[in-house]
């Protein structure tokens, strides 16, 4: 791994040569190849350790560069284009040719984005070639929101990576899928929350197009979708009865630690033998606040070799929309609900 600050031209021509760069997007870092490299895309996979089936988001610096990419390139996702990139939200279209089955894997329909963030979107716009990217984190992991993680996540890694500051935003995009049929009467499917809410992209598409949000047509096994993911190297746990004191908290946890499995879909839990020191994570009140701290807090506390486990108090005002992603997060990071009944 590269200490020294690689420079586009660096980053563009291991890209060419089927290597993999870390990028800074304004959600969370991606651990990027060009999307005409197959090896470099299998790359990916190895390197995080990330099963075949889970499909890649495809970024793109334009819009005319996203519709060469799809199939069904409709009025309503180019209004969504249009309206909210660059920006965290990704579009899930049929795909065109140009994008092989390993990227999708093997679903006829792509992932695709354009990043708010200068450093990706001007490495696109050099290469020529988008850019396939996951989060830039061991599968299961947390992800990074800054380039120190990226490098703590792959010690001894052998990719060049990019600093562009901590991302704005720190956890992934929104993921929707756009269907339309004859009629052009669309459905749309909500895969993954994020920064950009259901309530947004239906006030912005109001009264312009004919559309429904519905179910996800078949639930394909991704993490997005998963019920773990995002985890912290310590067990965290979510509070859900305010009436429990740390002392509580602590007895239950070291309990019921002890009944769960060594490894949640195959990501390893760190199961403390005698639970003595549990760590609360506190969190702004305000939602996209607390989403950009969110990842940062978790990797921080976890640090703390005296900190055994971290739990967080879910509080009534977390049931609002904005605070839908970072909850999804944590539901999925968490090893454990306490919610009073033992
Ligand atoms: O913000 C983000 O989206 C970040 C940055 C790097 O852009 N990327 C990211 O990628 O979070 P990743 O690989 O960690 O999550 C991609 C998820 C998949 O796990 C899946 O849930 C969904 O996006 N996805 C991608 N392509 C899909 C497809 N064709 N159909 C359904 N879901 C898809
Ligand atoms: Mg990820």
């Amino acid at each position: 791994m590269e200490s020294s600050k690689p420079t586009l031209e660096e980053a563009v021509q291991q890209l060419k040569l089927g290597q993999l760069v870390a990028i800074p997007t304004e959600t969370v870092y991606g651990l990027a190849a060009a999307i005409d490299s197959e090896s470099a895309i299998e790359k990916i996979f190895t390197t995080k350790k990330r099963p075949f089936f889970d499909p890649l988001i495809v970024h793109v610096s334009s819009k005319s560069m996203a519709k060469k990419m799809t199939k069904d390139w409709s009025p309503l996702a180019d209004f969504l284009a249009e309206h909210f990139w660059p920006g965290p939200l990704t579009l899930v279209l049929p795909k065109s040719s140009l994008i092989s089955p390993l990227i999708t894997s093997g679903l006829q329909t792509v992932g695709i984005r354009m990043p708010k963030h200068s450093l990706a979107l001007s490495l696109i716009d050099l290469l020529g070639v988008p850019l396939a990217a996951p989060s830039a984190n061991r599968f299961g992991r947390t992800s990074p929101t800054t380039a120190e993680h990226v490098r703590s996540e792959f010690p001894g890694g052998s990719f060049l990576i990019m600093d562009g500051g901590p991302c704005e935003v720190g956890l992934e995009s929104t993921v929707i899928s756009v269907q339309r049929d004859e009629k052009d009467f669309y459905g749309l499917s909500l895969l993954r929350a994020g920064q950009v809410t259901e309530s947004e992209i239906e006030q912005s598409l109001k009264p312009k197009f004919k559309f429904q949000f519905v179910e996800p047509a078949d639930k394909i096994a991704a993490p997005g979708q998963m019920k773990h993911h995002y985890m912290p190297e310590i067990p965290l746990i979510l509070v859900a009865d305010e009436t429990l004191t740390e002392t509580q908290i602590l007895e239950q946890t070291q309990t019921q630690l002890a009944q769960l499995p060594d490894e949640i879909e195959s990501v390893q839990i760190r199961k403390p033998k005698n639970l003595q020191k549990i760590q609360e994570i506190h969190l702004p009140p305000d939602a996209a606040l607390a989403s950009r701290c969110l990842y940062s807090e978790l990797r921080r506390l976890s640090e703390n070799i005296s900190v055994q486990a971290l739990y967080f108090r879910i509080q009534a005002f977390h049931s609002s929309e904005d605070w839908q992603a970072p909850m999804d997060r944590l539901r999925k990071a968490a090893s454990l609900v306490l919610n009073g009944k033992t």
